[in-house]
């Protein structure tokens, strides 16, 4: 019997740094003799991509940008994640539902119950396995964004107080998910935050 893939997530506000770091986690899962698929949200499907392009670039209320979330997302699982982990490969996902908890939620202010239901609905039994969550404090986030000179996005562009509420939401769902969230310190060079993220992942594949 084929041993079920785990489900690993990346998360954290805009210009934490995250992406950077998930070549360094799928190297990881593959040194430790499993298959891997690498892949984002929104997005994933040709359907969520199709999303992507319309949510990056038009703002929306916050109940219709978490139902286009939840609408790419479900197809993103349905399509691919689940299939992936039933056949044995461990899927590393770029940002997943704890991004519509801190950004539709914390961000623009759409009640936890109201992403509690889509969530039951979309991806009904189905949770990260792990999460790293990238925590650094809005303001250096957006200097290393200026550093890149990345033009922003509709999410990307926002008030610092909207990334502030973000990072506040995303702290709140790592105290209450102690188990799966993982908090790494993103504000330090390069090398120790990828000595962090190598730890944790060290102890998923232990
Ligand atoms: P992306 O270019 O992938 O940014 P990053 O490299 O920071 O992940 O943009 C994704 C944007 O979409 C990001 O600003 C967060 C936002 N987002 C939400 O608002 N809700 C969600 O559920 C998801 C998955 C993303």
């Amino acid at each position: 019997m084929t041993t079920r893939g785990r489900f690993i997530t990346f998360e954290g506000i805009d210009g934490a740094g995250k992406s950077s770091h998930l070549d360094l986690a799928c190297e990881l899962v593959r040194a430790g003799g499993h298959e891997v698929l690498r892949t984002l949200e929104p997005g994933g499907t040709p359907f969520g991509q199709g999303l992507r392009n319309v949510l990056l670039h038009h703002a929306a209320p916050a109940t219709a940008e978490a139902l286009a979330m939840f609408a790419a997302r479900s197809a993103h699982v349905e399509g691919l994640i689940e299939p992936a982990l039933a056949a044995g490969r461990w899927v590393v996902c770029d940002r997943f539902t704890d991004s519509t908890y801190a950004y539709q939620g914390g961000g623009k202010g759409l009640d936890a119950t109201v992403v509690e239901r889509l969530e039951a609905i979309a991806h009904p039994g189905l949770q990260p396995d792990a999460t790293l969550l990238f925590d650094i404090d809005p303001a250096d986030a957006a200097e290393r964004q200026r550093a890149q000179g990345r033009a922003p996005d509709q999410f990307e562009g926002r008030s610092p107080d909207f990334h502030v509420r973000v990072r506040n939401a995303y702290l709140e769902r790592a105290r209450r998910n102690p188990a799966r969230i993982h908090v790494i310190d993103a504000s330090g060079s390069l090398e120790q935050v990828r000595a962090a993220v190598a730890q944790v992942m060290k102890r998923l594949l232990a």
